[in-house]
């Protein structure tokens, strides 16, 4: 059975997402500059996922920093922190993340307790994850009918969070209750995390998945195929605008469109009261090269101007029910999400 990530003796291990699904490799990072570039680069993707490697990554850090005083101590875990925080803008599971590790900077008073309250602190976060996948499940696997094929984007399961998943997780649940589902999966362009991941995931599991291309969705909405969408997030604004992957937005309006429940499952980790609207979400761009190549070959004229915002928004109004650990959302548009925050 494979792992995202996990934490085990100062060493930080994760699957290699960008080599799925054809080779099954973990990466070993002993030096938490490491952890941070295996964000930058893919190796490990998703919402929470980042929050939680981003947590092992500051707890290594502390095992790496030679420091003599405490203040040292403190004044370099502040740097590393940092350095994180510029990995990926838009999951706000790294902010998350950092803010947790920090109460526990400022609180100490040891340099050795420190190194092991931190270490303590990321295994928490990655366990507590686990769980509120679980607790997902259970509170969102009612909106799933016996029969339904449900439609998702990107991956957002046991890849992109400590195990399980958000979005995938519902699936999972309503499957282990019994229920026959079948899952679309979306390819995902650029980054081709459903066709490489989810679709990968899904058959692990057992899971009926058919993979389809983006630009197949309303196609089968239209032709009464698809009976409901879920998706995770990696944003959700307080008035309950949602990042996530780039295409969701246009599965939402074609959802909309087609009178079909557009669920959007996320943790409470994943909800930022402090971002108003959804217009202020700061949304990634990535290398032009995602667009212009697929696994290394040029698929593009050399020297054409290429965008690739990584996530988009999709307005409150098109999500059917905003699903947590601490309860669900129905009309977020109405009621936003602050409240479960509190
Ligand atoms: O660029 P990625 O692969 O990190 O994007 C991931 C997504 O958009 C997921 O849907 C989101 O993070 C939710 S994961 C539970």
């Amino acid at each position: 059975m494979y792992y995202t990530i996990k934490w085990e003796d100062d060493v930080v291990s994760m699957l290699d997402q960008r080599l799925l699904p054809v080779e099954e490799i973990y990466r070993h990072y002993t030096h938490y500059t490491d952890v941070a570039h295996a964000i930058t680069s893919m190796v490990i993707r998703g919402a929470p996922a980042i929050g939680i490697a981003t947590a092992m990554g500051v707890a290594l850090a502390a095992a790496n920093i030679q420091a003599k005083s405490l203040d040292q101590m403190k004044q370099e875990l502040h740097e590393a922190c940092d350095l994180f925080y510029g990995t990926r803008p838009t999951a706000v599971n790294l902010s998350w993340a950092i803010k947790r590790m920090k109460s526990i900077i400022s609180a100490a008073d040891n340099v050795d307790s420190l190194k092991e309250q931190l270490a303590a602190e990321a295994r928490k976060i990655h366990e507590e994850d686990v769980q509120v996948n679980k607790k997902i499940g259970e509170n969102g696997h009612q909106f799933l009918k016996d029969g339904d094929v449900v439609m998702t984007h990107c991956n957002a399961g046991a890849l992109a969070t400590g195990g399980y998943g958000t979005a995938l997780g519902v699936i999972r649940k309503a499957v282990e209750e019994g229920k026959n589902l079948k899952v679309y999966a979306c390819e995902t362009r650029p980054y081709l995390q459903g066709a490489r991941l989810t679709a990968w995931e899904l058959m692990q599991d057992n899971i009926e998945v058919v993979l389809i291309t983006d630009n197949m969705a309303g196609h089968f909405m239209k032709s009464g195929e698809i009976q409901r969408v879920i998706v995770g997030a990696d944003r959700i604004a307080a008035n309950g605008d949602t990042a996530n992957k780039i295409g969701t937005y246009t599965h939402s309006l074609l959802a909309k469109h087609h009178g079909i429940p557009f669920y959007v499952a996320a943790p409470v980790s994943t909800l930022d009261v402090e971002t108003k609207k959804g217009d202020d979400i700061v949304i990634e761009e990535r290398s032009v090269d995602e667009v212009a190549y697929i696994q290394g070959v040029q698929i593009a004229p050399e020297g054409v101007i290429v965008r690739n915002p990584a996530f988009d928004v999709t307005p409150a109004e098109n999500i059917t029910a905003i699903i947590t650990e601490k309860g669900v959302v129905e009309e977020p548009s109405k009621k936003g999400i602050t409240h479960l925050c509190s």
